[in-house]
């Protein structure tokens, strides 16, 4: 650790999902306005921020290695190093104890403290907060910088769902809502800076409610109805939903909302009821499949995404059948897949029928083959559409351009563009993972 000097520069790792890239951000922007500047692309920063995720093993273990590659390359002055996210929650006096050159523990709710902690970090003085003071961070950092066209904006934090296998409700706590008004004045910050997508995050995103400017009690799709009107919005997303908190009215919105995307990730993990039941997902694999035939009915093009674990304590081959039947019966458009992971504390990690890791990269492996030729249908069933491309960054061959279809499809086109612009886009090609696209005539949009 370093034992003199304050930190000058910063670098901000985030792993795991949408909501830690969303707090690394705010931990940049809250950084920034301390004085701290981003250590430029290849440079040694001064203090480097681990932003960690916990969900399965491998992620967790991340941690460890990449503090070992830090105080290894920084020799006789190593950075001062702070472990953020969600195994710093779950894990914080474990990182103190096993790696000495770590500086700052911070959990996800508690980052807004991270100034005072690197001045008492810099005084040599290790320091520790998983405090879970719910939305108290939010009103304590500061405001919105410069953003790319597409935005995250985290509305729900937290979850109650207890899934047997998850990490998710220890580390991040109970489900809260950020307030409707301040919601609201964030993505207009966000609009001024340049986003013209926004996709709204939580680990329970459709359990947010609040209530509107009028006083009325309203769910997601209240709020999503509302951020329609920023009229320099175009897109409106959302991730990540459980099935359980599900409203009539947020099927609704996907009829009637025109900037509400047509793409949903309602991960089911299991098509086997028994296996669900053990995970306490608390819906059936019918109940699923009937409520995407309702999302289907309200926006017959909607993309379909999920997630899946394979190898839950006890699957047998039937039960993991029965999700390669669902698998076919939805057919995604994409789609995340796990191996179970036991995790330390979880109900899951102490049930019997622990199935071997052979048989678990075996079902993985089927499981994504049938994943991967559903998704290859999905674009090839696009090809001949024309439709609106977000521009987001550019492509790899000079005048490429690389963007994002109503569907969430990564689409590449030549031609004239900049980051930013929407533009009409013909769909010429498909593969697994993109879509070839043609600027159509009249491009701009
Ligand atoms: N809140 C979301 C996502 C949470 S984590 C939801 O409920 O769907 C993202 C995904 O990681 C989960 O959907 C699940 O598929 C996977 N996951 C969570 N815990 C896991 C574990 N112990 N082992 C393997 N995969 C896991
Ligand atoms: Fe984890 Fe289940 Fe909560 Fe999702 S709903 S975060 S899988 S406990
Ligand atoms: Fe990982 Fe925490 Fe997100 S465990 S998936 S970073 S909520």
């Amino acid at each position: 650790m370093r034992q003199s000097g304050s930190p000058r520069t910063f670098r901000v790792k985030s792993f795991g999902c949408q909501m830690n890239v969303y707090d690394g951000e705010r931990i940049g922007e809250l950084l920034a306005d301390k004085g701290l500047s981003a250590a430029p692309e290849g440079e040694d920063a001064d203090l480097v921020v681990l932003n960690t995720c916990h969900i399965r093993e491998k992620a967790a273990e991340k941690v460890y290695s990449d503090i070992g590659r830090l105080m290894k390359a920084g020799g006789d002055t190593p950075p001062m190093i702070a472990v953020a996210g969600c195994v710093a929650q779950a894990e914080g006096e474990e990182i103190m104890a096993r790696a000495p050159g770590v500086g700052i523990v911070v959990g996800p709710q508690a980052y807004h403290r991270l100034p005072d902690m690197i001045e008492r970090a810099t005084q040599g003085q290790r320091a520790t907060d998983t405090d879970m003071p719910a939305d108290a961070k939010f009103a304590a950092l500061p405001a919105r910088r410069k953003v790319g066209p597409s935005a995250f904006l985290t509305v729900q934090e937290g979850c109650d769902k207890f899934c047997t296998y998850c990490v998710v409700p220890y580390t991040r706590g109970a489900e809260i809502s950020r307030p409707f008004a301040d919601l609201v004045s964030e993505a207009e910050r966000l609009v001024e800076s340049g986003a013209r997508e926004i996709t709204l995050l939580g680990q329970n995103v459709n359990a947010w409610e609040g209530e509107d400017a009028r006083g009325r009690r309203v769910g997601l799709d209240g709020l999503i109805r509302d951020l329609a009107k920023l009229p320099d919005l175009q897109r409106i997303r959302y991730t990540t939903s459980h099935p359980n908190d599900v409203t009539d009215g947020l099927i609704a919105a996907h009829g009637e909302i025109e900037k509400l995307m047509p793409y949903l990730h309602l991960p089911v993990q299991s098509g086997s009821d028994r296996v669900l039941k053990a995970m306490n997902r608390s819906h059936t694999a019918e109940s699923y499949l009937k409520l995407l035939d309702r999302f289907r009915a309200a926006r017959p093009d909607i993309a379909l995404s999920g997630d899946f674990i394979v190898g839950f304590p006890g699957e047998t081959e039937e039960e993991f059948t029965q999700t390669l039947m669902l698998v076919d019966a939805v057919g995604y458009a994409q789609a995340y897949s796990f191996m179970y992971s036991p995790r330390p504390g979880t109900p899951a990690a102490a049930m019997d029928g622990h199935v071997p890791r052979d048989m678990m990269e075996d079902r993985l492996q089927r499981l994504q083959a049938a994943l991967g030729r559903h998704s290859l249908a999905f674009n090839r069933a696009s090809v001949g559409r024309t439709c609106d491309v977000l521009v987001e960054r550019k492509g790899k061959k000079p005048g490429q351009w690389l963007g994002k279809s109503p569907w969430l499809q990564s689409v590449y086109f030549e031609g004239e563009a900049a980051i930013g612009d929407m533009v009409r886009t013909d769909l010429i090609e498909a593969g697994p993972n993109s879509l070839a696209g043609r600027l159509a005539e009249f491009a701009h949009a």
